[in-house]
C-alpha cells in the first residue's frame, strides 16, 4: 500500500544527538517524532525484570517478554510503556544501555520495532530516529539525514546530558563505552545511499536543527 504520510528519517551512530535532533525538527514542522532505539531499549528493559543472564536470551524469550509493549503518543512524541506503565528512567539506565545492542541483533525484534514504527507512520507525518530508518525500515522515506559526530564530542555531549560533572578520566571512559557501541550497531549502521551526512562535531544543537528544517522544506 502506498504511504499518504510524509517521513524524515535520521539515522546515526549512538549519542550523535539523533533524538534531540529529531524531537525538535518534529515540534517545528508539527511532526510526530519517533525513536526507534526506545523501542529496542524497551525490550531490552522488559527482558532484564525477568531474566538478569543476557546470554541466556532468546528470540522467543524476549519477545515474549517485550509482548505488554506499546508505543504511546503524546503530542508531537512517542514514548514506549511497558503493562501500561512509563519506563524511560528504567530504559536510560546502564544495564539497559549495556544489553540493548545483543537484542538489536535478533531479526524478530527487528521486525517487531519495525511493525509499530510502520504502524505509527501511518496515520500522521514523522520524524523517525534510529540506525536504519532510512536503509531498511522507510527507504521511501522523503528526506534521509545521517547524523555523525566525532565520538569524543558524542561523549562530551552524554555527559553533559545526564548533568555529570566532567573530568578527563569520565570522558575517557564514556568515548570507550560510545565505540564499542559503534562497534557493536556498525552492520546495522550504515547511510543510504541517498542520505544527506551531517557532521555535527561543530555544530550547535540549533544550527543542526535550522538545517534539517532547511533541508525539509526544500525536499517535502
Ligand atoms: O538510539 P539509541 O542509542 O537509544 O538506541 C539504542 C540501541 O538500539 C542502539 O545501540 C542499537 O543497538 C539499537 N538500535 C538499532 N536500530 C535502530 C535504533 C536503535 O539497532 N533503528
Amino acid at each position: 500500500m502506498t504511504r499518504r504520510t510524509t517521513v524524515i528519517a535520521i539515522d546515526g551512530p549512538a549519542a550523535s544527538g539523533k533524538s534531540s535532533t529529531a524531537q525538535m525538527v518534529a515540534e517545528r514542522l508539527g511532526f510526530l517524532h519517533i525513536d526507534s532505539g526506545s523501542l529496542y531499549r524497551a525490550a531490552t528493559a522488559a527482558i532484564l525484570r525477568s531474566d538478569h543472564d543476557p546470554s541466556a536470551w532468546t528470540e522467543e524469550s524476549v519477545l515474549a517478554a517485550a509482548a505488554p509493549v506499546e508505543l504511546r503518543t503524546a503530542r508531537t512524541s512517542c514514548y514506549p510503556t511497558l503493562a501500561g506503565k512509563a519506563i524511560e528512567d528504567e530504559i536510560r539506565g546502564h544495564d539497559v544501555t549495556r544489553n540493548v545492542s545483543r537484542v538489536a541483533q535478533m531479526p524478530r525484534i527487528r521486525e517487531w520495532v519495525n511493525a509499530k514504527v510502520r504502524a505509527a507512520a501511518e496515520s500522521a507525518n514523522v520524524v523517525v530516529d534510529g540506525r536504519d530508518m532510512g536503509t531498511v525500515v522507510f527507504p521511501d522515506a522523503d528526506l534521509k539525514i545521517f547524523l555523525i559526530a566525532d565520538s569524543r564530542e558524542r561523549a562530551a555531549r552524554r555527559l553533559r546530558q545526564r548533568g555529570t560533572p566532567t573530568s578527563e578520566q569520565l570522558l575517557d571512559d564514556e568515548t570507550i563505552r560510545i565505540r564499542e557501541r559503534d562497534e557493536r550497531d556498525a552492520k546495522q549502521t550504515v547511510p543510504a545511499p541517498d542520505a544527506i551526512t551531517i557532521d555535527t562535531t561543530a555544530l550547535s544543537q540549533s544550527e543542526q536543527v535550522d538545517q534539517i528544517v532547511a533541508l525539509s522544506k526544500d525536499r517535502v
